[in-house]
């Protein structure tokens, strides 16, 4: 089979009166008037519990969207035994079977569900039409179609033979489960986590975040519409410790598939160590955690250039993104410039619900979020190290607002220099342009993350030095250009030191991890 070219899924505009936005409009409305049940699906069968628990938009969260039913350990060990007995058959099917049902849900995604998951995404998790765009229905259809030719080209991977003998390689399924375990911030992640292994022949068991699961659900949905035959990904809502403790005691355990916080992951590794005996494999354990990330300018960057770079690097889905610039290195020749050209765009940014299509900004995810991020800026605007900027404003008492705030930090080790936020808080040195190289060794040792960064220059030899100077700070290293909005088949992302695995989700390294070749030899 030559499979059919795929492209990046084109972004629509959602232009006043164009049909993509009256319709999304419309969707919208409909599921804010109505109050979903949302059951887990454990071998394609919806299963509730006793314990329902309340969904609400985070920018309106005395409004109900919907409920979902919380699963206990009775259900992960459900889930596990479900896709176990589900492996066989899936893993044996031909590849293209596989590939077929993954295709038909990309383009369910960019087709007759786009308003469905865009505004799923948008009400469950606080995101504008333009970034629900990009990410649930573009990227998603993105992932699955380029998921598709990693399989394809995978399996071309094969050894030389020679005259009486044939070497070849066998790409098996992982031999047990794998666990996975997605985050909020993108719908579309959340649904490459687990369709990559699923994709390579693998039985799931997904525990979504617990702030996304109404676009969880119409994941599943879409899935399923597609023909993913029951029991091969199976969908349980529990809490992270409860789930954990079922998956690494079981023997069929064969690795998971992680988005999420540095701790979380280091926890679950460090369990998954001590349990290493009871399993069949070595299980895989892939990663994407946190993030530092920055933008670097050099005296020669271009001002207006590095001010959108902040304003859209930073506060596009409220900094939520893992790939978001958190800390920006500044020189003192360029500062006022910048930041006079960074205080104009700010000022033609409006904040509220993601229902008004005009608002770029929404709310941040929940509670716990709003209050860690109004504690750094509070303490931000009594530090003597500090001074807030711009924004720093908190609201909570609608939905979990907090405008787009900039702090100056005097000392480039200050706090939120340092400490990842996750939120809509840029925190900028400046620094004295002699100091370029002494700044760009604290850039790097400031942080012990390392996914997505950015430096601007208009010096050819300083792009090329400052490139090599920090080749290990960012797994994603833009030039020019904001540290966010990799793309499928583009840009394969991921990050080193504690930011991950580096296993650079969407592309064909990724794809590898969820597959354990046999080589067959054999003489004729
Ligand atoms: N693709 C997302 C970004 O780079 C993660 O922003």
């Amino acid at each position: 089979f030559n499979i059919p070219d795929i492209k990046n899924e084109p972004i629509k505009s959602y232009m006043p009166g164009s049909p993509e936005r009256i319709e999304l409009k419309k969707m919208l409305n409909d599921l804010r008037s109505v109050e979903l049940e949302l059951p887990m699906i454990i071998g394609g069968k919806e299963v509730t519990t006793d314990h329902r628990v309340r969904i609400s938009p985070p920018h309106d969260h005395k409004h109900t969207l919907g409920y979902y039913y919380q699963g206990d350990a009775s259900h992960v060990q459900m889930a596990i035994d479900t896709a176990m007995l589900a492996r066989d058959k899936w893993n044996s099917m031909s590849w293209h079977h596989r590939a077929a049902i993954f295709l038909k849900a990309a383009d369910l995604f960019a087709g007759p569900y786009r308003a469905k998951i865009n505004a799923a995404t948008m009400l469950g998790q606080s995101k504008n039409a333009f970034q629900a765009e990009i990410d649930a229905a573009c990227e998603m259809a993105d992932f699955f179609r380029y998921g598709v030719r990693c399989m394809t080209d995978i399996y071309k991977m094969q050894p030389e033979s020679a005259p009486t003998t044939w070497n070849y390689n066998e790409f098996r399924s992982l031999e047990g489960f794998i666990f996975a375990l997605t985050p909020f911030n993108f719908t579309s992640i959340a649904g490459n986590l687990p369709a990559a292994p699923a994709m390579m022949g693998n039985v799931v068991v997904w525990k979504p975040s617990k702030t996304a699961v109404y676009s969880a659900a119409v994941i599943m949905e879409v899935l399923m519409e597609a023909g993913l035959p029951d029991g091969v990904i199976n969908l349980v809502y529990v809490g992270g410790p409860t789930a954990a403790d079922v998956i690494f005691q079981s023997p069929d355990f064969g690795g998971i598939h992680f988005t999420g916080s540095t701790g979380v992951f280091q926890g679950m590794w460090k369990t998954i160590g001590e349990n290493i005996q009871k399993y069949k494999s070595y299980p895989r354990i892939v990663g994407e955690t946190g993030g530092k990330d920055f933008i670097f300018a050099d005296p020669t960057a271009d001002p207006q250039a590095v001010a959108i770079a902040m304003l859209r690097g930073a506060f596009e889905y409220q900094g939520q993104k893992c790939s978001a610039a958190s800390r920006a290195y500044i020189p003192r020749s360029i500062w006022d410039d910048v930041c006079t050209r960074f205080g104009n765009e700010l000022a033609t940014v409006k904040m509220g619900p993601p229902e008004d299509f005009t608002n770029f900004i929404n709310a941040v995810i929940d509670e716990s979020s709003f209050d860690k991020l109004a504690g750094f800026i509070e303490q931000a605007k009594k530090d003597a190290d500090a001074e807030v900027l711009f924004g720093g404003k908190c609201d909570k008492s609608v939905g979990y607002f907090i405008e787009p705030t900039v702090i100056l930090a005097k000392k480039p080790d200050y706090i939120t220099m340092v400490e990842e936020l996750f939120g809509p808080v840029l925190t900028i040195f400046v620094y004295e342009d002699e100091d370029l190289d002494l700044t760009l060794k604290i850039l790097d040792k400031t942080s012990i993350y390392a996914l997505t960064g950015a430096i601007f220059s208009q010096d050819r030899y300083n792009i090329e030095r400052i490139t090599k100077r920090l080749e290990n700070a960012a797994g994603n290293f833009y030039i020019n250009d904001k540290p966010t909005g990799a793309t499928v088949g583009q840009q394969p992302f991921g990050g080193a030191r504690g930011s991950g695995t580096n296993d650079k989700a969407g592309s064909i390294f990724n794809f590898l991890r969820w597959t354990s070749i046999r080589t067959i030899k054999e003489n004729f």
